[in-house]
């Protein structure tokens, strides 16, 4: 190796450092940074936005569904695409835990960007990479805030079921309870706030939210903290028993737009998930940010960006730790 080269490597290796320290927002020690991919593979941002663009051109809610898969993927183990493996040898595929079953979608697009990805630069960008990236894509493609999302994390070679089906609150958690999942990931009550207004897009089932319509707390009646008539409309597609994968949207007001109606509707007691509606029953410091989010749309868009490069920081892998997947539903042979 010539002198020139070993400085020039010396150079970039303190550039790379250098970024790495100036970035903010990386709490859990993964060495991220947006330009991970700019020389390896310059067109991966490209190739993923348009890849999900056309998906959600296809069907506006699967904005929403690849938004909430990186979610359901950081929880658990870090983000590291743990939840796109399948099942097969000794491998429990996290997509059988209760948050997921009948519920995660949108892995066929996530194939597809891999797919994508892999011929026009093999075994470079990883699938919890792609998540991150697809989860940014789709809140902006949606109306919501664009941010520059960190990369460098690489692929789990296992999944965990458990931890899908203990750290990922459950929409009849209590406020106490979801707010300590957030903790245990590093997040605070802010980003649990900010990070609900996901909930601004996207649909959930009946089956979700039934227990608030007709038995709340056990005594045979429902949740007296949800506007009536806007129960009474639920109900009226959501029964005591059948129709549970009936679907309903998370914000009746836009749907499908990308905002802070969520939380408008949260202060009309109109929130769809017991889990949204403790947001401003259960806490004054929570109540407190809803109305903020509710009256501030841009100090909502800020927090969100925020609180999702920290959410995307959950423990990455970096390094050598873990591998980059050429299919994301199986770790390679
Ligand atoms: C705070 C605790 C949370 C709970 C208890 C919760 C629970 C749920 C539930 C029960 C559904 C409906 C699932 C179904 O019935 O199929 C849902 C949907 C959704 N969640 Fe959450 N969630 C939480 C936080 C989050 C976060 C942090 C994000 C993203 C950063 C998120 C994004 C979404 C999205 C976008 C949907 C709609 C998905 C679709 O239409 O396919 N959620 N959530
Ligand atoms: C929450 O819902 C689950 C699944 O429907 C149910 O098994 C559990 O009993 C509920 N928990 C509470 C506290 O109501
Ligand atoms: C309400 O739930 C409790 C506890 O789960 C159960 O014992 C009771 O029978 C239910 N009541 C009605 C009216 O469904």
């Amino acid at each position: 190796m010539s002198q020139f080269t070993s400085f020039l490597i010396v150079l970039s290796l303190f550039a790379s450092a250098s970024l790495c320290f100036s970035h903010p927002g990386q709490t859990n020690g993964g060495y991220l940074y947006p330009q991970f991919y700019d020389h390896s593979c310059p067109k991966a941002l490209e190739i993923v936005k348009s890849v999900v663009a056309s998906a959600v051109a296809k069907e506006t809610r699967m904005a929403a569904s690849l938004l909430r898969l990186h979610f359901h993927d950081c929880f658990v183990k870090g983000c590291d695409a743990s939840l796109l493996l399948d099942s097969s040898g000794n491998i429990i595929s996290e997509k059988r835990s209760n948050p997921n079953l009948n519920s995660a979608r949108g892995f066929e697009v996530l194939d597809q960007i891999k797919s994508a990805l892999e011929k026009e630069c093999p075994h470079t960008v990883s699938c919890a990479d792609i998540l991150a990236l697809a989860a940014r894509d789709s809140t902006v493609l949606t109306g919501g805030p664009s941010w520059e999302v960190p990369l460098g994390r690489r692929d789990s070679r296992s999944a965990s079921l458990s931890g899908s089906n203990n750290n990922i609150p459950a929409p009849n958690n209590t406020f106490q309870t979801i707010l300590t999942k957030f903790k245990r990931q590093g997040l605070n009550l802010v980003d649990l706030v900010a990070l609900s207004g996901s909930h601004t897009i996207g649909n959930s089932r009946c089956t979700s939210f039934r227990q608030r319509l007709y038995n709340q707390s056990g005594n045979g009646l429902p949740d007296n903290t949800l506007d009536q008539s806007y129960a009474a409309q639920l109900r009226t597609r959501c029964p005591r028993s059948g129709g549970d994968q009936n679907l309903f949207p998370l914000d009746f007001v836009s749907p499908a737009k990308f905002d802070n109606s969520y939380f408008k509707n949260l202060l009309a007691s109109k929130g769809l998930l017991n889990s949204d509606e403790v947001l401003r029953t259960k806490s004054t410091a929570s109540l407190e940010l809803v109305k903020q989010y509710a009256e501030n749309n841009g100090l909502f868009f800020q927090q969100f960006a925020a609180s999702m490069i920290k959410m995307g920081n959950i423990s990455p892998l970096t390094g050598s730790k873990g591998e980059i997947r050429k299919n994301c539903r199986k770790v390679n042979t």
